[in-house]
């Protein structure tokens, strides 16, 4: 992996860096109430930068109420694309608007291994996740297989137009792009800022082919995958990553608190 088909923009892109919590099936709705009350009442107010909690689905209403009035954001972790019907177990969109998500993560590796979701699959919830007014955090990321293979760049290149296939041109700039391999998710690997930083600009390049350049600049792209205080900075100070999506370390205050701070720290 050495040159990508596409070039690293050259203009000053204009993000407002987001770190996204992704908890995972973690905390109780009470446990998750007392966390977000100190995250929220630590969290620097008049920073440039957009916070979200994504606690699991029993815990979106407590955690909703407790942050009335604050500028940290709601997401949630899935969603079924269809409005309602006879689909047991599953969660809609406006079942998550009415309990004032703003972000739903889509595709996450966990959920593409675990759970058979397709590409298709995980489009028809982009699509339906942008007509009830959520934004999309799509991930993506390759195994460690396929990077040794040398097919990461083709990889992320089927999940990402795949998972974006028909977002209209005046929505996208809502649309999120995660980047998380999946050999550094919860296993303390991260990749290094050179890796992290070629898939990103890969993932403008195709963001630019779909939607035109001045678009593209404006879509956040997240690194995930072991993020943690101590490898931040340097990641997040990457041209284009342009925010985190954290999973381990979002399940602390303390942690989670210094990504904050490390990229409000960023110039
Ligand atoms: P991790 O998880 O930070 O624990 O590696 C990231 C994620 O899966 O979103």
């Amino acid at each position: 992996m050495t040159a990508t088909p596409f070039q690293t923009m050259t203009s000053i892109p204009m993000r407002k860096k987001l770190i996204a919590g992704n908890w995972k099936m973690n905390k109780t709705s009470a446990d998750a109430v007392l966390l977000v009350k100190d995250i929220d009442a630590a969290s620097p107010k008049d920073q440039n930068v957009e916070v979200v909690i994504c606690p699991p689905f029993t815990a979106l209403e407590s955690v909703a109420r407790a942050l009335e009035g604050s500028a940290v954001k709601l997401g949630a972790q899935n969603m079924h694309p269809e409005p309602s019907g006879a689909y047991t177990g599953e969660i809609s969109a406006a079942m998550l608007r009415a309990l004032f998500a703003s972000y739903v993560i889509l595709g996450h590796s966990e959920r593409r291994m675990y759970f058979k979701e397709t590409d298709a699959f995980i489009n028809q919830k982009v699509l339906a996740a942008f007509k009830s007014q959520l934004k999309p955090i799509l991930c993506v990321g390759e195994t460690l297989q396929e990077r040794e293979a040398g097919v990461t760049l083709k990889v992320i290149q089927t999940q990402v137009e795949r998972g974006l296939q028909g977002v209209a041109r005046d929505i996208a700039t809502s649309a999120v792009v995660a980047y998380e391999p999946v050999w550094a998710i919860g296993t303390g690997k991260v990749a290094t800022t050179a890796q992290a930083q070629e898939v990103h600009a890969f993932i403008r390049g195709l963001l630019t082919n779909l939607f035109g350049e001045a678009i593209a600049q404006k879509i956040r792209i997240l690194y995930g995958g072991s993020m943690k205080p101590a490898n931040a900075p340097e990641l997040l100070a990457q041209t284009d990553i342009d925010g985190g999506l954290i999973g381990g370390a979002s399940l602390e205050a303390r942690s989670f608190l210094e990504l904050i701070n490390a990229a409000a720290a960023v110039k």
